[in-house]
């Protein structure tokens, strides 16, 4: 089948390639323009690790087509560090011990960086809620709440 050409911003950088009319975002990102901050875990929109931001909406890049994606905004944590400064989400999860395997740390960063952009002071519930689907298997989320909810008082938690 023809390839078809894409263009959209990745992290602020303007990125173009070619992709199957099928294909997903997640494969595009990961196989075609080599950014693995997202993962791959089941494919199927069930465990959230996938999740990145197009438009500053977090959407789950396995279920996303990558066509869809022409000329929108997409971010990852590949890009969330300004320069060698984690940013204040990054911080607060080393802080708090909120990874342990980290396979789903990108898609819990992610969520939570959605969050904190439209809700700069979250309840702990609304953080609960905001990574409902992002799923960890190591830590029994509690670190990962007290990290969001840290971060969401440190200067810069906003930034995009
Ligand atoms: S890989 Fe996308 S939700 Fe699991
Ligand atoms: S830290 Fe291992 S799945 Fe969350």
């Amino acid at each position: 089948m023809a390839k078809l050409p894409i263009q959209f911003r990745l992290n602020g950088s303007d990125r173009a390639t070619f992709v199957d009319p099928a294909s997903n975002l997640l494969d595009t990102l990961r196989r075609g323009l080599g950014d693995f901050g997202p993962k791959y875990g089941c494919g199927q929109g069930t465990c959230g690790v996938c999740t990145v931001l197009v438009d500053g909406e977090p959407q789950l890049a396995c279920l996303t087509l990558a066509v869809s994606c022409e000329g929108r905004q997409i971010e990852t944590t590949s890009g969330m560090a300004d320069g060698p400064n984690l940013h204040p989400l990054q911080d607060a999860f080393m802080d708090h011990f909120a990874a342990q395997c980290g396979f789903c740390t990108p898609g819990m960063l992610t969520a939570a960086r959605a969050l904190l952009a439209k809700n700069p002071q979250p309840s702990r519930e609304e953080v609960v809620e905001a990574i409902s689907g992002n799923i960890c298997r190591c830590t029994g989320y509690e670190p990962i709440i007290a990290a969001i909810l840290a971060a969401a008082n440190a200067p810069g938690a906003r930034r995009a």
